[in-house]
This record gives C-alpha cells, sequence and structure tokens, in this order.
C-alpha cells in the first residue's frame, strides 16, 4: 500500500497559522471573560465584591512576612517569594486601578481619594524596584522588605476601613454585581 504525502500549499499554511492564532487568542482572551462572568455571579448572589481584595491585603503580607524571615544565603527562596509577590500585587492593582479607584471618584465621587491611592500604588512600585535592584543576599535586603511591608499595610487598612466600605455604601446591588465581574476579569489578565 503507497501513501501520498500531501504537499500543503501556502493557502493551507496560512490558514494553519490563523488557526492557531485564534485558538491563541482564544485561550488568552477566554480566561478573562470566564473570571468576569463567575465575578458577576458572584456580584448577583449578594457577595462583597470587595472580599477578594481583602484576603489578597492578607495573602501580601504573609509573603512579605516570609521574605522577612529569609536567610540572607536563601537568595532563590527569596526571589521565589519576590515574584510571587509582585505577580499578586499586579493583578490586584489592575482590579483597584481599573476598576475600584474609577470607581471612588465616580460613583462616591471623591477625586481626591482615588488620587492618593493611586499615589500610594506608585510608592510602593518604587519600593518594589528598590528592592529589585539589590542583591538578594545584601544585608539591606530585608530592611527593603520591611519598608515595603510597612507601606502595603498601611495602604491595605486604609482601603478595608476606609474607601471599601465608601465603596460599598455607594453601589446599588447591580453595580455591586458589575464591578465585581469588572475586577475579576483584569485580575485575571495577570493569569
Ligand atoms: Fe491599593
Ligand atoms: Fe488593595
Amino acid at each position: 500500500m503507497t501513501y501520498r504525502t500531501r504537499d500543503f500549499s501556502g493557502r493551507d499554511l496560512a490558514m494553519m497559522a490563523i488557526g492557531a492564532a485564534a485558538a491563541l487568542m482564544a485561550a488568552r482572551v477566554l480566561p478573562p471573560l470566564v473570571t468576569q462572568a463567575v465575578g458577576t455571579a458572584r456580584g448577583a448572589a449578594g457577595g462583597d465584591p470587595f472580599a477578594r481584595l481583602t484576603a489578597d491585603h492578607d495573602h501580601f503580607l504573609d509573603l512579605l512576612d516570609a521574605m522577612e524571615e529569609t536567610g540572607d544565603d536563601q537568595t532563590f527562596r527569596r526571589t521565589q517569594l519576590l515574584l510571587r509577590l509582585k505577580r499578586g500585587l499586579t493583578a490586584h492593582a489592575l482590579a483597584e486601578e481599573d476598576v475600584a479607584y474609577p470607581a471612588l471618584e465616580h460613583e462616591v465621587g471623591d477625586i481626591e481619594a482615588s488620587r492618593h491611592l493611586y499615589a500610594e500604588h506608585a510608592q510602593m512600585k518604587n519600593w518594589l524596584y528598590e528592592l529589585e535592584m539589590i542583591p538578594k543576599d545584601h544585608p539591606a535586603w530585608r530592611d527593603r522588605v520591611r519598608a515595603l511591608r510597612r507601606i502595603i499595610a498601611s495602604h491595605a487598612r486604609e482601603e478595608e476601613e476606609e474607601e471599601f466600605p465608601r465603596l460599598r455604601a455607594a453601589l446599588d446591588r447591580r453595580k455591586a454585581m458589575t464591578l465585581s465581574g469588572a475586577m475579576s476579569r483584569e485580575r485575571a489578565l495577570v493569569l
């Protein structure tokens, strides 16, 4: 029995490339959309739209505690923990900067509070940069972790005790649902 091998034409290859690109696009776009639907459903069920952000705060402080406990010789662990922190902070910041803080401006009407929170995020990024710029075995590494923890803890407290409650009070059920979905979608963009 003989098998005929088929040469792929340029058109076939182009179609395959388009198919592969479409699959890749779907793989990257679908998770945020699915997550948005889940977030919206959570909001529709009366869930707190800011619960996930509050849980993130606790997680960041735990990671920073773990970083602080590392020895100067544990450079690989320091790198791992720092990357986990950065990834989590990036997803968290997207949800806040693209959804929660604009809502603070538009739904609560407090532009100053919103700008203040954006400014604190910028400050955190500077501290993160400083932390990344020194070698992981440097004696000052732990001090920089402590400084970063202080600013994150104070910023998180402000959000949890002041700004999230004001947002909750300003949102009706439908808005809370929309925001919950939008914040879930933003977070999923970083996954
Ligand atoms: Fe924040
Ligand atoms: Fe936050």
